[in-house]
This record gives C-alpha cells, structure tokens and sequence, in this order.
C-alpha cells in the first residue's frame, strides 16, 4: 500500500499504521479480533463502531473531550454505597428505561416493569403483613393492599414483596444522614391468599439528587430534575422473572415529565381518600386515610 492512502500502512510486520479518521475504525476493531468470548467481540465492535461515529459526529476540540472525561470522572467519584451517579447518568439518558423495554416484552397478565433506580437496598427491614413502615415519618396516612399472582392467573403466597418510597418532602431515607434506621422501605411476604399490606405514608414527587455532574448536565440543558410521586416495588417468586417496578400517585404534576422517563399508564393508580373509620385489614384508623389497592402479575421464567 502506498503510505498516505486512506487505507493506511501495513508495516514490514503486518502492522497497520498511519491511522487517521478514516481508518482507525477498522484498525480498532481488527485488534479485537482475537476475543474469545463472541459476545464481548460482538460488543467491542458495537462499542468501537458507534463511539467513533459519535466522535465523527460531534468532531469535539481537546478542550471538550477533556470536560468529557472530566465529567465521567466527577461520575465515578460521585458514586459510593448511597449514592450511584452512573444509574442516574442512564436514567436521565434513558437507557436504564431503553435496557428495560429490551429485556421486558411482557405477556398479558404480568405487570409492566420500570427503571429500579438509586434508592433500592438490599437489607430492607422484614416486616409482618399490616405493619407501619413510616418509622415515624410524618405524612397522609396510607393503606397499601397488594396481590400477586402469575401472568398465567396462578396465585402466588409466599412471594417476597420489597417496597420502598419517598417521604413527605420527597426523600428516602438514605438521603437523610440523621436517620439511625431505616424508614419506608421493608420486605413482606404474601399470605397464603397471596396478598400483602402494610401501613406507610403518602409518597412525594421528589427531584433526583442535583448537586453532581448529572446535576450539571439537566441545569446546562434546561432539564428539570423531577419524578412524579410513586412506591416502588421489587416482587420475586420461585419460577418467575423478578418484577422491578412503581405504582405513580394519579395526577401528579410530572407523570409526563418524570426526569428518568419511567412512567407507564398501566403503573398509574388512584390513591382514593377515605374519612376516618375501619381500613381494609379491620384496623379503625382515627385520622383520614388513602388507599392504595394494586394487583401485580409476574412473568413465568
Ligand atoms: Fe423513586
């Protein structure tokens, strides 16, 4: 080859040099060659392919690729066991919801699924069907009730039932150094009808944490940083796909601007007011209370 063409140079040993914009594509990709794995080969090449086209595209000066790594390493070091910059970052990119779609073509009957978010943790507090997870928040009073079953009809007791929501001012309690333990997130079990219930609080829409790089980012792009008002919920049965979702508080402000893109009408739900007087599980609450009444079907494996 004639040094300076397109193609670039192959050395005296085989080597491709010269590389430029046209060719380092290839060349890349070429040295991923030998992977074992197929699929990290498949992935490699993806990667390479379309992370050069994005830099062909947007042609950046030293300057900007530098904000670039700069902002994913504010990213990085945003991150430690409460706070996860990088599932905010896809979140508010939409891949968390686009991964989800991929992976989440539901059959009729199993409940729709959404973005897990930062906030889970896994050593929720066990907790007895009707009890109060509030841990002495203060807000509207309200009655969850819930079902499980498969998406083929099967009623499913014993399944493991996580929840976990925002307070009244919108924040969990990971977000609120002064908390001792744990408030509004708990792990129940269904009954033997294959039904869970508890007590908590009415959630708030609350904004998604700001103050780091994916802060910066919304504020650069006029983005706002709001969720609309939701419980989350992570449902697991033997011999069904784990459901990962919220239930939305209907009319809230933001359920067509939710910051992450996670609402799904099938997910929205009236959360009715009821005066004083006798709740579902026979419990005569003297204060107003709401209602929460949802019936979640899950995927067979
Ligand atoms: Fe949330």
């Amino acid at each position: 080859m004639v040094r300076g063409t397109i193609t670039g140079t192959i050395g005296r040993n085989g080597q491709m040099r010269d590389f430029n914009e046209h060719n380092i594509t290839q060349a890349v990709i070429d040295r991923f060659a030998g992977t074992p794995d197929a699929r990290l080969k498949r992935v490699m090449n993806s990667l390479v392919t379309h992370l050069h086209d994005f830099v062909r595209d947007v042609e950046p000066s030293f300057a900007e690729w530098e904000a670039v790594i700069s902002f994913l390493t504010r990213t990085g070091q945003m991150c430690d066991d409460k706070r996860q910059e990088f599932i905010l970052l896809s979140d508010t990119l939409g891949v968390s919801m686009l991964v989800d779609a991929l992976n989440h073509r539901m059959p009729a009957g199993a409940t729709e699924t959404t973005v897990l978010g930062p906030f889970y943790v896994n050593a929720a507090p066990v907790f007895e069907n009707g009890a109060d997870i509030s841990g002495g928040m203060v807000g509207e009073l309200l009655f969850v009730e819930a079902s499980v079953a498969g998406a083929d009809g099967k009623k499913l007791a014993g399944a493991t039932v996580d929840v976990w929501q925002s307070d009244d001012d919108g924040f969990y309690d990971v977000q609120r150094p002064e908390l001792k333990e744990s408030a509004l997130r708990g792990r129940f079990r269904t009954d033997g009808e294959a039904k869970t219930w508890f007590r908590t609080i009415l959630p708030a829409a609350y904004p998604i944490p700001y103050d780091g790089p994916v802060g910066d980012m919304l504020k650069a792009t006029n983005r706002h940083p709001w969720r609309p008002a939701h419980v989350h919920f992570m449902i697991s049965s033997p011999g069904y796909e784990t459901l990962v979702t919220h239930v939305f508080v209907a009319g809230d402000q933001y359920l067509d601007s939710d910051a992450v893109f996670g609402v799904k009408n099938s997910l929205i739900s009236e959360f009715p007011e009821h005066p004083p007087g006798r709740m579902p599980d026979g419990v005569v609450s003297t204060e107003p209370w709401r209602l929460l009444s949802y019936d979640f079907g899950l995927k067979p494996l």
